[in-house]
């Protein structure tokens, strides 16, 4: 195999990358972030590398969520606070269905490049670069703005940072307590008389709540009801950024991404020969493959060879993302080929990027439905072929966003245009997260997972 160097992507074919019109100014950027310090640390990265091995041997579930695009215009402590919490909640929700731990890892803080099915978007006769994230360009329609710009990389670096330090902030400092957060539920299960389905998980995971308290285990004595484990991720898109966020350790000479703890590599942009794939065999983070109806079965285990060639735990996770339609037919061949191969991987479903549609007013959408039943039914097909589905990929907000039809609230897409605010993909919104959260966990139970 090639020798791989933090720029032997460069020889290869890099699909989805701006074409910076002034490349001078793109490598003074380089140099620069070559320069800033790391925004992950090695040790971290470890420690989910760890945790991931074993959601991969069903003692731990995955819960990975966020935007499917941040952007610099919405970016506040508020939004940053919301999203976390929400994640908090699924997690107490699912952990009580799974009784398992949950491993928390944000779509956040850096989750800033898009690939687009097309390069150029026209309108009224005018064609300019697609937006591609705001780390790359501009979303509003005019020339100057769309025009990819290497020092948005510099303020994406800036963001990322300072999402961070409040994550860090949240995940160490007391707003992570479970008191704190259990006080989500009541409200939202009260609220709605729908929301009796719900009650009973609720209730048993406040009784469960007292029952700690009543022990005299509490958070003023036990860290571990205070704190959380909360990792970043985000996907490998943007190579000169990724690149130069690339630092050797120096407790044990490995080479890490330090942009996020977790990288992916697309659905557009796994092929074999790609250089995302060259980038991301050379780095010791754990690496997500979203995998599509396109992916084959022996094009996966040769794509696993490549990037996990000695087989490691954790390292991979295998994300499906088929639409409800289609995964009946192509994740069953995957995971059969995946066991009889013996490749230790995660599995984990993205419910959102194979069921987007277009809604009747034009605005992208999807529905609460098709998604849950994406998730079901993967958990079914792993069920019959012995294996488990490990975790679930989402893109979610803690706002009351009107994005994705359907849920307790019974959006619709009439409602849509009310709080459409998304960048890209349509998010399930703070509501329909948790409500996903307890209809998985309840699933979950129901097809055996869990203890
Ligand atoms: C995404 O996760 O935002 C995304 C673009 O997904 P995919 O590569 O699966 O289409
Ligand atoms: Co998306």
């Amino acid at each position: 195999m090639r020798q791989w160097k933090t720029d032997s992507w460069r020889n290869l074919k890099a699909d989805h990358q701006p074409v910076y019109p002034e490349p001078e100014k793109l490598t003074e950027v380089e140099e620069t972030l070559r320069k800033f310090p790391p925004l992950v640390f090695a040790g971290e990265v470890r420690d989910l590398k760890k945790a991931l091995a074993e959601v991969s041997e069903g003692k731990k579930f995955l819960l990975q969520g966020g935007d499917c695009a941040e952007s610099f215009a919405e970016f506040n402590a508020d939004l940053i606070r919301d999203t976390f919490r929400v994640i908090l909640q699924m997690a107490i929700i699912l952990t009580a269905g799974v009784k398992m731990p949950v491993l928390k890892v944000g779509r956040m803080a850096g989750q800033f490049a898009k690939p687009r099915s097309s390069p150029t978007e026209a309108k009224n006769g005018v064609e300019l670069p697609s937006y591609k994230g705001d780390i790359i360009n501009d979303s509003e329609f005019s020339a100057s703005k769309r025009r990819p710009d290497p020092e948005r990389m510099l303020k994406a670096y800036s963001q990322a940072a300072s999402t961070l330090n409040l994550l860090r902030a949240f995940s160490d400092g007391g707003y992570a307590d479970l008191r704190h957060v259990q006080r989500w539920n009541m409200g939202f299960v009260k609220s709605d008389p729908q929301g009796k389905r719900y009650r009973h998980l609720a209730q048993q995971i406040q009784e469960s709540l007292h029952f700690i308290e009543a022990l005299g285990i509490n958070s003023g004595n036990t860290p571990q009801l205070r704190q959380v484990q909360y990792f970043t991720s985000h996907e490998a898109l943007l190579l000169p950024f990724e690149e130069a966020m690339t630092r050797v350790d120096s407790t044990s000479g490995d080479v890490y991404d330090t942009s996020a703890h977790f990288l992916w590599i697309g659905n557009r942009t796994r092929s074999l020969d790609s250089a995302h794939v060259e980038f991301c065999r050379g780095i010791q983070n754990p690496i997500g493959i979203k995998c599509g109806p396109s992916v084959d079965p022996d094009q996966l285990i040769r794509l696993l060879d490549t990037l996990n060639p000695n087989n490691v735990g954790g390292k991979i996770t295998l994300i499906n993302r088929f639409g409800c339609e289609e995964v009946g037919n192509y994740l069953q061949p995957l995971v059969k080929k995946v066991k009889e191969e013996g490749r230790s991987v995660v599995w984990s479903c993205d419910p959102m990027h194979g069921n987007t549609i277009k809604g009747n007013n034009g605005k992208k959408t999807r529905s609460f439905d098709q998604i849950l039943e994406e998730v079901k039914m993967s958990l079914q097909i792993h069920s019959s072929e012995d294996s488990h589905l490990g975790g679930i990929h989402l893109e979610m907000t803690g706002q009351d966003v009107t994005e994705c039809t359907g849920g307790l609230d019974d959006i619709s897409e009439n409602d849509l245009t009310h709080r459409y605010r998304t960048h890209c993909d349509p998010r399930l919104n703070a509501n329909q997260a948790i409500e996903l959260a307890f209809l998985i966990a309840d699933e979950i139970k129901r097809n055996g997972h869990g203890n």
